[in-house]
């Protein structure tokens, strides 16, 4: 059977960035490759939004998660955490690992953090160094107000806003610089449409003061002696040749197709496929502030979501991810990142429909194709 991904994450891959890196390898202490590295970090530049260095480290998200803590902050600093699901969690568990004393914002799954009670948080305790959050949580689907919250923390000097925008570069705007974000983290498997193994991470001037007092321990992520050597369009270790050229063909594609008209694509698909399950009476997790990364949706409480997923594998090849923890049953999540497009779109939808109509669930059946064929075929 045809194997379908529509998972935030790995993603399909394009096939022009499939045949770049299946060619013969080259090595990375030469011309070629350094002609190649200027070009890729341009390319970042460009997407992050930023005049600042985009570093690029060979480790998935969670890597890149970890050198943004110990590029900035200290041993017996304070953090502010925003923990709405499974990757805010991971925030507070790379910050205590580090002996970085973790304050946390809990908030409800599916709701985005009101920037008021983040505002409140630092006024009442001047110790907190750094806010944490996600652009996009892809554990529920909902979208952070970074640019309100580095409102907030550009307000102040002595405190900086780590984002972990892994779901979140790409996909929609996050205007590094204008915005005042501090430390902006991305991932390859994401809206960058490569396999897994790079993350990358942006630092503003701010964040690299606090460079200059940060005492956590760090060599193979220290970003002092990767800028260095970026600068030089070369890397300070081996780098994911592979994964770069891909990379290179991706930032190529995505030149061409222009930021703005990415943030469209995906809000776009994000829009057909909530009101397509809408029209079909599945109700969307995220209700006010939901990412365009992905669309979670609640299913059928008599039926479960683990039927629905094991339907669409089953039946069609296709792989969408379930809930986690709390939301484990209850929910699936349809990804709009990577290499889809309307088409594969439309298909899941359908298939979706097929799913439910075999598993009993009572609906008006061909409603949701309709309704994302209607939002779909019109222009953008
Ligand atoms: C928002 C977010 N943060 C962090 C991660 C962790 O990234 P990785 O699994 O690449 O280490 C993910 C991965 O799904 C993510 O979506």
């Amino acid at each position: 059977m045809k194997k379908y991904v529509f998972t935030p994450g790995p993603v399909p891959v394009p096939s022009e960035v499939l045949i770049e890196m299946a060619k013969p390898i080259i090595h990375h202490r030469t011309a070629e490759f350094e002609e190649i590295f200027a070009e890729v970090r341009e390319g970042l530049k460009y997407i992050y939004n930023t005049a600042q260095e985009v570093f690029i480290l060979s480790a998935s998200g969670t890597g890149a998660m970890e050198a943004s803590v110990v590029n900035t902050l200290s041993r017996g600093d304070k953090a502010l955490v925003i923990n709405s699901g499974k990757f805010g969690e991971r925030w507070g568990k790379i910050c205590r690992a580090y002996g970085v004393e973790v304050e946390e914002i809990m908030v409800d799954w599916g709701k985005e953090v009101d920037p008021a009670v983040i505002e409140k948080a630092l006024s009442d305790d001047s110790s907190i160094k750094a806010v944490l959050t996600q652009a996009s949580e892809t554990s529920t689907g909902v979208k952070h107000p970074i640019k309100e919250i580095s409102e907030i923390t550009s307000k102040r000097d002595d405190v900086i806003h780590i984002v972990d925008g892994i779901t979140g570069v790409g996909v929609f705007e996050i205007a590094f610089d204008e915005w005042g974000v501090d430390v902006l983290v991305g991932g390859s498997q994401k809206a960058f449409m490569l396999p897994p193994g790079l993350s990358f991470a942006a630092m503003s001037e701010k964040a690299w003061k606090f460079y200059e007092t940060s005492d956590l321990p760090k060599f193979y992520f220290d970003f002092k002696p990767a800028l260095k050597n970026a600068e030089k369009n070369t890397t300070t270790f081996t780098p994911a040749v592979t994964l770069i050229v891909g990379l290179a063909a991706v930032l190529r594609r995505f030149k061409s197709e222009g930021r703005e008209n990415m943030h469209k694509r995906h809000a776009r698909l994000a829009l057909a496929t909530r009101e397509a399950m809408k029209a079909i009476g599945l109700e969307p997790f995220v209700q006010d502030t939901p990412s365009t990364a992905l669309t979670t949706v609640i299913a059928p409480p008599e039926i479960g979501a683990a039927k629905v997923v094991a339907g669409l594998r089953d039946e069609f090849g296709i792989t969408v991810a379930g809930g986690q923890d709390q939301a484990k049953g209850k929910i699936f999540r349809i990804s709009h990142i990577g290499d889809i497009d309307k088409t594969d779109t439309l298909s899941i939808i359908a298939a979706i429909e097929s799913v439910l109509n075999q598993l009993g669930y009572e609906f008006n059946f061909g409603a949701a194709t309709k309704k994302a064929s209607e939002i779909l075929g019109t222009e953008l």
